[in-house]
This record gives structure tokens, sequence and C-alpha cells, in this order.
């Protein structure tokens, strides 16, 4: 029911009880670490043996980073920004058509994480898209605003452009060859979630998204320029990634931190929401073709160890994940060996 999105009422005065966590899992937005930030990697320096050097330092750290000179260009990140603010503030009546809240659906715009499993919600409706081929998916895509699906396209085939090249500087990184990681995922799936964060008179209260760890391979995120949230845990405390303008947010997921025999980490991540300002952002997964083995290269593996996972396809390890709530435990713990 489409009645369930947070932004089919206009202003709360305070949170529904449904929102409300329990006194010891609220957010505590005073101890959060706002001064540190996650490293920045400048992707255009022309220095490759020290873009490696710092993508294999960040992924071994924070398992986040953040990288400028991108080659996704800056006016692309702000019309994809424009379009998502711009669906967000279309009557009820036209989003409520594009409601849904099965997570099999290839669209869908929904409302906090999943809804048929969780018992505490989240502040956050999100539009979710399927964008890869394109040519497959963007007939069923909205089509107004009128230029959504022109920008969201343009959008999606730059991240991804820019995933691979993350994924050749991690594999170099992890000294395998610069293609392995592109080959071992397959043919990628693409995803986007288009999030939307109302304005919350009680943020101290509830989450826009709760800790969880991604469970794909790689995530690209925008975020807002102008209004922070996304937060990393390090060393048990929560660090504010705050937003650079022309930055562009990248995050190991669960298939990385596997593939890379936990080397490289899967960190848990929250989005917490303000009282003063709504905020947007846009993910962008990288997702292995289902029907793919992950197992870790034996380089990756020491002699007569095992593997720190067992061997799954990625098709087992999504069902996995979505048929969960998000406060279990990481998911990548049930797969251990
Ligand atoms: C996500 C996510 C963080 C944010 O969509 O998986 O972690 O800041 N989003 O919106
Ligand atoms: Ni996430």
């Amino acid at each position: 029911m489409a009645g369930q999105l947070l932004s089919a009422v206009s202003d709360y005065a305070s949170i529904p009880e449904s929102y409300v966590r329990p006194e010891s899992q609220r957010p505590r937005l005073n101890e959060v670490i706002r001064g540190a930030n996650v490293p920045t990697i400048d992707l255009g320096s022309g220095d490759e043996p020290q873009i490696i050097a710092q993508v294999a330092d960040a992924c071994r750290s924070f398992g986040f980073f953040q990288v400028v000179n991108h080659g996704v260009p800056l006016e692309s990140m702000q019309k994809m920004m424009a379009v998502a603010s711009e669906f967000f503030r279309l009557p009820h009546e036209e989003k409520a058509k594009h409601y849904s809240d099965d997570p099999a659906k290839k669209m869908r715009l929904s409302t906090s994480f999943n809804i048929r499993k969780e018992t505490v919600r989240n502040w956050r409706d999100y539009l979710r898209l399927h964008c890869y081929p394109l040519e497959e998916f963007v007939p069923g895509w909205p089509s107004n605003p009128a230029s959504f699906r022109d920008v969201v396209s343009t959008y999606c085939r730059e991240v991804r452009r820019l995933g691979f090249r993350i994924l050749r500087a991690i594999s170099l990184s992890l000294e395998l060859e610069e293609g392995y990681m592109a080959k071992v995922l397959g043919e990628q799936e693409q995803h986007m979630a288009v999030n939307y964060y109302p304005k919350c008179p009680e943020p101290e209260l509830t989450y826009g998204l709760q800790a969880h760890t991604d469970p794909n391979a790689l995530t690209i995120l925008l975020q807002d320029p102008n209004v922070a949230g996304l937060q990393v845990l390090k060393d048990g405390k929560w660090i504010a990634v705050n937003p650079q303008p022309d930055a562009l947010v990248i995050n190991i997921g669960d298939q990385l931190q596997a593939l890379s025999n936990g080397r490289y980490r899967s960190v848990w991540h929250r989005a917490v929401v303000n009282s003063d300002r709504e905020r947007i952002s846009v993910a962008s997964f990288l997702c292995p073709c289902n029907s793919v083995v992950i197992n870790p290269p034996e380089k990756l593996v020491g002699d007569g160890d095992r593997p720190v996972y067992r061997t799954y396809t990625y098709e087992e390890y999504y069902k996995k994940f979505w048929s969960r709530n998000l406060d279990d435990d990481h998911c990548l713990e049930l797969f251990e060996s």
C-alpha cells in the first residue's frame, strides 16, 4: 500500500511509534566523530602506483573512500540529484503507481528497508531500479519527470565505467591481474537506490537507514552536497562521511570482502536524519551475475589454509540477504567456512 510511504504525509510533528528504536539502539548523534573523514583519492593524479596504494590502504582500513577526478561529469551528478529531488516532489498519487514492497521487483518505489521482515521502520522512501542492460530496463522506469530516463541512463553509464576502473585498481592492489575482479564477477547487474530521507522531527530516535553492509560487490554513492547523513563504523566508533560536492563515495560490498578472503572489508554503515533538511542520496550497486561462484583466488588463501568463507553463488547470498532483517549480524558470517 502506497500509504506506507513517508512522503504520503507532508509534515510530521512527531515520529510514529513504528519508527522509534529501543533506547539501546538509538543513533547517539552526539557521540559521532565529525572531524575525521574517510580517505579521498584523486583518480586523476596520473600517479598510478600511488592511487593503487591508496586504494589498498582505504579498502583494508575503512572499506570506504571518496574519489575525485573520477570521470563522472559534475553536470551529470547535479542533474541526477535534481531529477531525484523532482521525482520525490511529485504528487503522492503519481508516485503511488510505482509502490511495491516486493524485493524481487526490478523497478519499485518503497519505504524503510524491507517492511515484510523488519520490526522497526527507517525514515526513508526509496526508488529502486535495475540499470543493466539499460535497453532492457529503461522502458519500465518512471516517465515523470520527463527527463528522468535520459538523465538517469546517462548517469548509470558513467558510473558503471567508474565502477570498472575501481575494480581494476582493486585487482591490482591485491596483486592480481588488472581484469581479475571484473572477470570473476561475470556480466554484472547494476542496481540503483534513490534514497529520500524527509526531514525528521525526532532524529535521535530513529535512522534514515539502520546499520548494514552492502550485499553486492561495489557501491558508488552520490551524496547530497549540502546535507550530511552517511556514517561508517571504524574501531567501534561512528564517523560522519562529510559530503564533498565533486566527490563520489565508494564502498566495498560483501562480495569483495569474500573474494579478497577477508583482506578488504565490507564495513557497517548507516544514514541518519535531521530535523532541518531533507536529504537525497543515490546509491549505484555493481552486483555479481547471479550464477557466479564466489571463491577467493588461491593466491589470497595462505598455504594449507582454508578460505575464510565457503563457496557459494551470488544468487544464494542475495536470497539470504533479503530474507533477513538488517538488524541481524553481518550476512557474510553465515557463509564462514
Ligand atoms: C545504501 C546506503 C547510505 C546513504 O543505500 O545502501 O548505504 O547515505 N545509503 O544514503
Ligand atoms: Ni549501504
